[in-house]
């Protein structure tokens, strides 16, 4: 903790032991037996204008930042407004001791005694982390990303947090977009699916247990629309594509109950998202009738000015409100201009209202008002932190994680025993790295690395040698990262080590904060000399097994030409060395599948798998130019959505398509595990529409399982298409099933195996 910020925390506790007083309203909660509703309404009457804004205030703490710094001048008005009751939540507090010491003076100081909902990006683990989100994506496991989910709210909330900033939902199709890595990747059902593993992980069944907390649905929305993939960058997104790919993992995470939304930095065709009344009003208050609340992201009311939206901070808050953003995360807009716009008669004071019942609603749901302390027990953060039950979880996602991406002459798994392994990379040996990008609770470099993990699982002779530094000077969260893009000392020394292998283990690819916000690129090559250093060793050993650490898909297409066998471990958290070496030896049989497209060059983004047709999708005659393509590249990816191979092979048979009822279809098919060893495969179900009166996809995702095959046994497989499988949203926004054609496919990948289809017949009116 730096000296400024131990100075806060001194003078915030020494205040508390002087002036604590006794508060005689702060057991709201438990003097009353009505439902919360009339309890969030008997509260609201008593609360003066500034007290309810106070509620719609919220302040970062006095520790970590994960915006734009705030001026020192802060710090003392933050404590001002925390004494009068004028902050309702407060985000980057942690640890039992920091929220107690804020909890205390609202709770204890105000004149209602209001507690804080204490907000942190618990994105993918508070201090055990897991992998990055689109690595969980890669597992399609549901029961283990949720579980994944709630272990992370166990320790976190033993910490004293109770509200995370997840599950981000944004759907993106361009891998320069930093944040890929902190959401389901590219596709709205898988995606849809996850954002509800996610929330229920979160939230648990029970809102008010200790050991549950609320999630937070976002960014709403087309953040991950960013034009070039640049973060923060203009999103325009077309009706059809805003409907039915963007907001179904938003639909799906309100569906789930999900407590909050947080609106986005962008705007979305030419209004910024916090003013947006469209998105927070029409369509997620009015249309999907939401009843959790809205927060701005960080400074993004704002951020309007910057925009050319709003022509100063009063004229945000004013538009912020009316759009139906409820919190402000520090634009200090509300707290400083919502007043006087009521009292002016600029904003209604039931706009205020309705905000502030939404907030107090989720303080009631958390069971805050019975006890505000219920996260603040420094026993249960001791024993919970870090506990084997967490560790176990991680381990388990972080081996689902893992996608094996290319294996050729079945280099892999590699032999336990008489093998010597030259493990090069600077990534191979960094516990620091595989933490990922969201890790402010985590003690740094407390991964397991690559290296102390094949250590572990085998009796090999494992030589190791760096090659090279990926990075230079600090890696930070809030710093930008300087990668080594000359020194290649190291070189000489591990081509040596490559000469005398049998096999060379590589761990190439992005540090963990290379991806995350505000990490965009715009070349997604191996960063820095790595791709010079892996050609290197492959002039003197060919064995290579590329072992991937990234938070995004990259373009590796010498290395899919060249290196025999390639592993996708992207940034698996604390786990990280020893799910990666249960992979390598055969421990663990991967099943992981890409939720998210690898291009071949950057020129090709945005790539997807459920792309549109266009009037010219094929080679007319050869050498024809009048077709959809470039010139220079081949449309098809290198690695498609849904691709990941095992140590088994599968084979898929029986594709059978049965009507039962118009609006229902049954699909069959059977699956066989035709290798040698048991594996686990997820089955995918594509659909296409082939006549719509807005144009459909190619090929959408409809259903996937995970199906589990010892060698030799087979299984027949069953879905059901129904109306919401088959049907889509128009250009008005309503869901329509068109009758027609369909198609329907089955297979390992989005590449499918099998094709059969069946036509809707049109309905009698
Ligand atoms: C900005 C990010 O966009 C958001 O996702 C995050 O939750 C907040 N900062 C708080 O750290």
């Amino acid at each position: 903790m730096k000296k400024k910020n131990l100075y806060f925390l001194l003078i915030i506790l020494l205040i508390i032991n002087v002036s604590c007083k006794e508060n005689s309203q702060n057991n709201l909660g438990k003097n009353t037996t009505n439902s919360i509703d009339s309890k969030v309404a008997e509260l609201l009457s008593k609360m003066t204008l500034e007290e309810k804004i106070g509620q719609m205030n919220q302040y970062n703490g006095f520790w970590d930042v994960t915006g734009p710094k705030p001026s020192d001048g802060d710090a003392a008005k933050k404590y001002e407004h925390l004494k009068k009751g004028y902050v309702g939540s407060m985000l980057n507090v942690r640890g039992v001791k920091e929220v107690r010491a804020v909890q205390k003076i609202a709770v204890e100081e105000t004149r209602l005694g209001i507690p804080l909902i204490i907000g942190f990006d618990v994105i993918h683990g508070y201090e055990t982390l897991s992998p990055i989100p689109l690595a969980e994506a890669a597992s399609w496991d549901l029961e283990a990303i949720k579980k994944s989910a709630q272990v992370a709210a166990k320790e976190a909330a033993a910490a004293g947090i109770n509200w995370t900033f997840a599950p981000m939902v944004d759907i993106s199709r361009d891998a320069r977009w930093g944040r890929v890595m902190e959401g389901a990747g590219e596709d709205p059902y898988l995606g849809s699916k996850i954002a509800t593993a996610r929330v229920k992980g979160f939230q648990g069944d029970d809102l008010s247990s200790p050991e549950t907390i609320a999630a937070c649905a976002k960014h709403w929305a087309g953040y991950g629309f960013a034009e070039a993939g640049r973060d923060y960058n203009t999103v325009d997104v077309g009706t059809s594509t805003l409907n039915n790919i963007v907001f179904p993992p938003f639909k799906a995470a309100a569906e789930a109950g999900v407590k909050t939304f947080m609106n986005s930095f962008n705007e979305l065709n030419g209004i910024p998202a916090t003013g947006n009344s469209y998105l927070q009003r029409d369509i997620l208050k009015d249309k999907w009738n939401y009843d959790g609340f809205v927060v701005s992201d960080w400074g993004s009311m704002n951020e309007m000015i910057a925009h050319g939206y709003a022509k100063d901070k009063k004229q945000a808050a004013e538009l912020s409100i009316i759009a139906g953003s409820d919190m402000d995360m520090e634009s200090y807009a509300y707290v400083d201009e919502l007043a006087n716009l009521v009292r002016e008669g600029k904003v209604k004071e039931s706009l205020i209202d309705d905000a502030v019942k939404r907030i107090l609603k989720v303080k009631f749901e958390l069971g805050l008002f019975d006890d505000p302390y219920k996260y603040c027990n420094e026993a249960i953060e001791k024993e919970v932190t870090g506990s084997q039950e967490i560790q176990e979880a991680v381990l388990d996602m972080a081996k689902k994680s893992i996608v094996l991406l290319k294996n050729e002459n079945n280099l892999l798994p590699l032999k336990k025993e008489g093998q010597r392994i030259a493990l090069i990379g600077a990534l191979a040996s960094d516990k620091n790295s595989p933490l990922g990008s969201w890790r402010i609770a985590a003690k740094d470099s407390t991964a397991v690395s690559v290296l102390e993990g094949l250590q572990k699982y085998s009796g090999n002779t494992i030589t190791y040698s760096k090659g090279a530094d990926l990075t230079l000077g600090k890696t930070e969260f809030a710093i930008e990262l300087q990668i080594n893009t000359t020194d290649k000392s190291g070189f000489t020394e591990a081509i040596q080590t490559a000469k005398n292998a049998d096999v060379v283990v590589m761990v190439l690819g992005e540090h963990g904060f290379h991806t995350g916000e505000a990490r965009s690129r715009a070349d997604l090559g191996l960063p820095g000399v790595q791709q010079d250093l892996l050609e290197a060793i492959y002039k003197v050993n060919k064995n290579i097994v590329l072992v991937l650490n990234n938070g995004r898909p990259l373009t590796i297409t010498w290395a899919d030409a060249h290196v025999p066998a390639i592993v996708e471990a992207w940034q698996l958290g604390t786990q990280s060395g020893h799910a990666i070496a249960q992979v390598l030896y055969g421990d663990y049989n991967p099943s992981g599948k890409l939720p998210m497209t690898f291009p071949r060059s950057v020129g090709q983004i945005p790539i997807y798998y459920n792309y549109k047709n266009t009037g010219r999708p094929v080679l007319p005659a050869p050498n024809e130019v009048f077709w959809s393509h470039f010139t220079d590249e081949s449309n098809t990816p290198l690695y498609p959505f849904g691709y990941g191979l095992s140590y088994t092979s599968f084979m898929y048979s029986n594709l059978i398509v049965n009507k039962v009822s118009e609006e229902n279809v049954d699909v069959t098919f059977t699956l066989k595990n035709t290798g040698k060893v048991t594996g686990k495969e997820v089955v995918q179900l594509y659909i296409r529409d082939v006549l719509a009166n807005v144009t459909r996809p190619v090929k959408e995702l409809k259903g996937f399982e995970i199906v589990e095959l010892k060698p030799n046994q087979e299984k027949t497989i069953h879905f059901n298409l129904t109306k919401d499988a088959l049907g889509f949203f128009d250009n008005a926004g309503e869901f329509v099933l068109e009758p027609g054609e369909f198609k329907v496919f089955v297979g390992g990948s989005s590449q499918t195996v099998l094709e059969s289809g069946f036509v809707m017949e049109a309905k009698n009116e």
